[in-house]
């Protein structure tokens, strides 16, 4: 036995040791990813890389009868509890690393608590079994003479369709639902024999076994949240080789054969987008048209655009085309390089824009000339121009001003600099980006860098001022 005095100090220090080498404090992570605009959409504390799902649809009854998604993650910090995003839906069973876990549901935050705390840098892997009727969002119309407009899971008269941005993930699958949290993604959708589920990356198949088929895709390149889809129903599909990577075109049976044509450019389209803005980014590509009305618009659904057949209507063809153009503009502006903060959004839709603009001049309809002075023509207090594109403090996530005076702010730039250095940054802004996340800030450093003049002034006061800049590009006087 010490001395009292030769224990006490060995105790003291024991004590000390001890603290020092106490387990490190494990913490929730945050229910959001820190985004001003949207604080609880995302998660923070850990990182997503896949997201494998399996699900079987009854169309009959609306339902998800069955589903289960497992998702690989590494913890960012140490975590005692994490969140995922889910609305609606019945979570049946939750499992960390295969233990059950315990989970709390608080609006669409699913609350997870692991048996033990993950260490900072761990990857894990949750399980989630779910089931239920998913819910999207629905907006009457006023008038009641148009359907009312639907996003997230949308039921269709054949089938099913999911597309929303900010948000649709969180209708059906849990996630971090948010762009900065980019992941691969892998799906297995089981439907009744006679229907077909479209998803996007490469399709890997489909078996049929008893009145049930399951379709299965998946994709090597990360994607952000809001560009997953399933579409389930009847379609007339084409599937090809272009340049040997599958074109796979799918168009609601119940649609006309003259819906077919704007899609039908989408390779040319492609084409032509690779000598302004490089490879393509994905390892296929395809569109698909949904006849379900009041779809809010067309969306950049990753490899495989959206496109609502009611946007295919004008009597003017181009203008469905232009759409195409855009759609398939994002899948390098959007969906290859992708947003950290929604207040970056305009390097998605300025950027989907301008591209729509370049093609519809090659494609012989209208000059990007005309088109920015048909815009920049517009007075101040139009909502395309405020509020103003590029302000992290304003918590809009979408607004016209990122789509017409974000492009305009690229032709100002384009003026500016020459055509030269202008497809250059493009090319570059792509391939620096690639299946990655980017920010206003580093678009105006690279175009700073790459033209050798100081171009933010000039981009700030396009996205950001409150006065309108002089117009590089007047129409020629007659
Ligand atoms: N990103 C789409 C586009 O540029 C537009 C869009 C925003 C959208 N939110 C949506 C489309 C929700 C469908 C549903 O074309
Ligand atoms: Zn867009």
């Amino acid at each position: 036995m010490l001395p009292t005095a030769a224990a006490a100090t060995i105790a003291l220090l024991a004590a000390t040791g001890a603290a020092a080498h106490a387990a490190p404090a494990f913490t929730p992570g945050a229910p959001g990813a820190g985004d001003p605009a949207l604080p609880t959409y995302g998660n923070g504390g850990f990182d997503v890389a896949h997201y494998d799902l399996d699900v079987r649809y009854q169309p009959a009854i609306d339902e998800l009868t069955a589903a289960h998604a497992t998702i690989r993650a590494t913890a960012t910090q140490n975590l005692s509890r994490f969140d995922l995003d889910l609305i609606g839906l019945t979570v049946d069973a939750v499992r960390v690393d295969g233990r059950p876990a315990t989970w709390t549901r608080d609006g669409w935050e699913l609350v997870v608590t692991p048996p033990r705390g993950l260490r900072q840098g761990r990857p894990f892997t949750v399980d989630v079994t779910y089931h239920g009727v998913p819910k999207g969002w629905s907006i009457p119309d006023d008038s009641g003479e148009r359907p009312p407009t639907q996003f997230g899971f949308v039921p269709t008269d054949d089938g099913a369709i999911v597309l929303g941005e900010p948000e649709s993930a969180m209708t059906w699958y849990p996630s971090s639902d948010h762009p900065a949290d980019k992941a691969t993604f892998a799906v297995a959708v089981t439907v009744p024999d006679g229907l077909a589920a479209i998803s996007v990356g490469l399709p890997l198949g489909h078996t049929t076994r008893s009145g049930w088929t399951t379709w299965r895709w998946a994709s090597r390149h990360p994607s952000v949240t809001y560009a997953t889809t399933i579409a389930i129903g009847r379609w007339r599909i084409d599937s090809h080789l272009h340049h040997g990577r599958p074109t796979i075109i799918a168009v609601d049976a119940a649609l006309g054969p003259q819906y077919d044509a704007p899609v039908a450019r989408t390779d040319e389209i492609i084409d032509y987008f690779e000598t302004l803005f490089g490879p393509y980014p994905f390892e296929s590509a395809g569109a698909i048209v949904e006849r379900q009305p009041g779809l809010l618009a067309a969306l950049e659904t990753r490899t495989r655009p959206i496109y609502p057949s009611d946007r295919f209507e004008d009597t003017n063809a181009k203008y469905a085309v232009e759409t195409v153009a855009h759609e398939t503009a994002h899948q390098w502006f959007g969906d290859s390089v992708s947003i950290d903060f929604w207040y970056d959004l305009w390097l998605n839709e300025g950027f989907a824009t301008y591209a729509s603009w370049l093609w519809d001049e090659h494609d012989g309809f209208r000059t990007v000339r005309e088109q920015f002075n048909r815009f920049y023509d517009y007075p101040l207090d139009f909502p395309f121009w405020t509020p103003a594109p590029y302000d992290p403090t304003d918590g809009d996530a979408i607004k016209s001003s990122n789509y017409y005076r974000g492009a305009m702010a690229l032709h100002a730039l384009r003026k500016q600099v020459g055509d030269p250095v202008f497809f250059a940054l493009l090319r570059t802004w792509a391939a620096q980006h690639r299946d990655g996340n980017a920010s206003t800030e580093q678009f105006i450093a690279l175009a700073t860098r790459l033209s050798g003049q100081d171009v933010r002034p000039l981009l700030l006061a396009w996205l950001s001022g409150p006065v309108k800049p002089v117009n590089p590009d007047p129409p020629p006087t007659a």
